[in-house]
């Protein structure tokens, strides 16, 4: 950092250089080192000035923060420090020793993604504190203004008096200052990230997930989440009238600690996005701007793609992972499950039950049985693996663990040196298990599991293995670093339709996530139901209509996609099922069209390196008139659009299955109308026409 005297106004006011070429650049940077008054408060802005922030020291020499959005307070006195158990808090009597800001604003491309390209735009202020006391000891705090909000973080430089500390807590907290209405799921609750999502004014949160989503009363949307989050526990934040406050999981059941760790360490960003309406805190990106850049080279290998498996079979209870008479992962039916992807053009074939280990109760404290190298007698590994890389599909692996990472990890080595032997390019892995705590004791989310999960992410990369994540640890933006890590599940998928107490996902679920979940990153969602009704399952069925189904290929991202269902019931809707054919996993740019929280939302992609677009639109369970403006495609170019939408009889309650589909040429500034059943959708394919 080079140091130049600037007075603090100046500071702000860093150069900014406009991007010509898309290429990774790191344009305008400057410094400044000032010595200050200690009573000062310290001042940050966002790029643009929409955003400011103001640093402080309390009466008592705690470190605090403000922020101010279009001039307005948002944020108001939130202090800042940490609680250590064993030795004194790093939480008063400070002062300011210095500051020193920066600029940047670089642009870098994603191997994969919804946006090529992302702005990494930011004015940045590292405060050094020190305390007044004898040992003097030194704490950091790092702060960042993007136009998109602000971030911050505790950096512990090495020192004489701090070496191994226990972080007890942190005292970070995010005083809101309004009582905004809220979109929460509850923390350390039993099912981990599996709950249906709650909207209460914030007074009424109690202990609760990030990313955390929250709309004012003019209109203004705030989520609060957390961005490269490693080797420390998960933050979850915890509710008093409108100030929320960061509650650290515990690594184990028996021990308050938190973190374990020694200086020198930071903690991971603590983020806030903040927008002028809440469709635009889907293209925020500052999660993945704040973790490091890729760090595993050549990422060529990492290839978004679709697949098809053995798994909802498994869930409709038509198919078992145990072995028996209805054993799902057998040589045979996965041959059919692979001449399916061959003839249709998928890549990747999920086997679930294939392995060792399912048939005592797994789920249930059973997981180390789980063996990720002996297949069952009926499962002819080699047999598939050769039928696979003839029909130019791959087997996606798959890891369910019980919860058991002991036994996985004693494993993990071979059991990747098992897939890549046998082109297994993907893997899916699993932590089932009821409650919070792993087999271990050790706390799901806490900096032990935050551990295992990079462990687990570094051994598959180094064996060329992408990584889809169940039941894993929250997404703070890791796939920039390792781009092999690809999905995750964290939220309610569409498994709980075929067998959830409750019913299911209600409508209103995918037109929620979008906004809460999904701001941390992709999701393993499985949708493209086409048996909606769920035959076999007579207390059940999924709770959109068709259309939906294949709008949801847009709305919830990912750059792994399943086609969930059946060979057999795709076989019965040709016409539907060709859009989820041709639908893209890897995409140019993203543009949220409309949407409110809960009610619906319109997404539309760009396919990467093409002019086609997709288009995915869904509603709640109320029905309703959705215009698609297509001025976002290309002016000097016509496109074919096939429009997939729901029939005028159709209600996600009694004819799910009423799609219309249309074909019409379209031009930039055109408008798609139509109306959405309730629980409905519609999905676009625009193809852009030769010229
Ligand atoms: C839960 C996962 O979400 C699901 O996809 C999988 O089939 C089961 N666990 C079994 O591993």
């Amino acid at each position: 950092m080079k140091k130049t005297a600037l007075t603090k106004s100046s500071a702000r006011r860093a150069p900014v250089k406009t991007l010509v070429s898309a290429a990774i650049m790191v344009l305008g940077a400057s410094a400044a080192n000032i010595a200050l008054a200690e009573a000062a408060s310290q001042k940050l802005t966002s790029p643009s000035g929409e955003i400011s922030l103001e640093f402080y020291l309390t009466d008592k020499g705690q470190p605090a923060y403000r922020t101010r959005f279009h001039n307005k307070p948002v944020i108001g006195e939130s202090l800042l420090g940490l609680d250590f158990r064993k030795a004194p808090d790093l939480l008063e009597n400070f002062s300011i020793i210095e500051v020193h800001s920066r600029s940047a604003d670089s642009t870098w491309e994603q191997p994969w993604g919804e946006e090529r390209y992302i702005r990494d735009h930011f004015n940045e202020m590292v405060v050094q504190l020190q305390e007044k006391s004898p040992k003097a000891r030194a704490l950091n705090l790092v702060f960042r203004a993007y136009d998109d909000g602000i971030a911050f973080r505790y950096q512990v430089p090495a020192q004489s008096h701090l070496d191994k500390v226990e972080i007890l807590d942190e005292a970070t907290e995010f005083n809101l200052l309004e009582n905004m209405s809220t979109w929460w799921t509850p923390a350390l609750a039993g099912e981990k990230y599996e709950y249906l999502t709650q909207n209460t004014p914030l007074d009424q949160v109690e202990l609760v997930h990030t990313p955390l989503t929250m709309k004012g009363k003019s209109d203004l949307a705030i989520a609060i989440h957390e961005a490269a989050l490693k080797d420390y526990a998960t933050m979850n934040l915890s509710g008093d009238g409108t100030r929320l406050k960061a509650a650290l999981v515990p690594i184990h059941k028996d021990n308050p600690v938190k973190v374990e760790t020694s200086a020198p360490f930071a903690s991971p960003w603590r983020t806030v996005q903040i927008a002028e309406k809440e469709t635009d805190l889907i293209t925020s990106y500052l999660a993945l701007n704040l973790n490091e850049p890729n760090k595993l080279g050549d990422v060529s290998w990492v290839q978004p793609g679709k697949y098809v498996g053995i798994w909802w079979e498994l869930h409709l209870e038509k198919g078992t992972w145990n072995q028996g008479p209805k054993h799902g992962a057998t040589t045979e039916n996965t041959k059919k499950y692979i001449d399916f992807a061959a003839a249709n053009g998928f890549d990747g074939v999920l086997v679930e039950g294939w392995n060792e280990g399912w048939d005592g109760e797994w789920y249930n404290h059973g997981g180390a049985a789980f063996n990720f190298t002996k297949a069952y007698p009926d499962y002819d590994v080699d047999a598939v693996t050769e039928y696979a890389a003839k029909k130019g599909v791959y087997i996606i692996g798959h890891h369910e663990t019980g919860s058991e990472t002991d036994n996985y990890e004693r494993q993990l080595e071979d059991a990747y040196d098992f897939l890549q032997k046998h082109g297994m390019k993907a893997v899916k892995t699993g932590y089932v298990e009821s409650g919070e705590l792993l087999t271990n004791g050790n706390y799901h989310h806490g900096q032990k599991f935050v551990q295992h999960a990079e462990k687990v992410t570094k051994v598959a990369a180094a064996h060329k293995v992408m990584v889809v994540a169940h039941e894993t640890v929250k997404d703070t933006g890791e796939r920039r670093t390792y781009p092999n890590l690809i999905s995750r599940e964290v939220a309610r998928g569409q498994e709980y339709d075929a067998w959830a107490k409750d019913g299911g996902n209600p409508p209103d679920h995918t037109t929620i996530i979008p906004f809460t979940r999904l701001l941390a990153g992709p999701m393993d969602f499985t949708p493209g139901t086409f048996d909606i009704t769920l035959p076999s399952r007579p207390d059940n069925q999924v709770n959109t209509t068709l259309a939906k189904q294949l709008a949801l290929y847009v709305v919830v991202y990912s750059p792994v996609q399943m086609a969930s269902d059946l060979p057999e019931n795709y076989a019965k809707y040709p016409d539907a099922f060709q859009f989820i054919k041709d639908v893209a996993v890897d995409w140019e740019t993203t543009r949220v069209l409309s949407g409110e929280i809960g009610e619906h939302i319109a997404i539309a992609r760009q396919t990467r390196d093409s002019e086609d677009w997709f288009v995915g639109a869904v509603t709640d369970e109320k029905a309703r008139e959705v215009a698609v403006d297509l001025s976002f495609l290309n002016k000097d170019l016509s496109y074919t659009a096939t429009i997939y939408r729901d029939g005028e009889k159709a209600d996600y309650r009694s004819n799910p299955e009423d799609y219309v589909i249309e074909t019409r040429k379209v031009k930039a500034g055109d408008t798609v109308r139509a109306q959405l059943a309730p629980g409905g959708g519609m999905a676009i394919s625009l193809l852009a026409n030769e010229h």
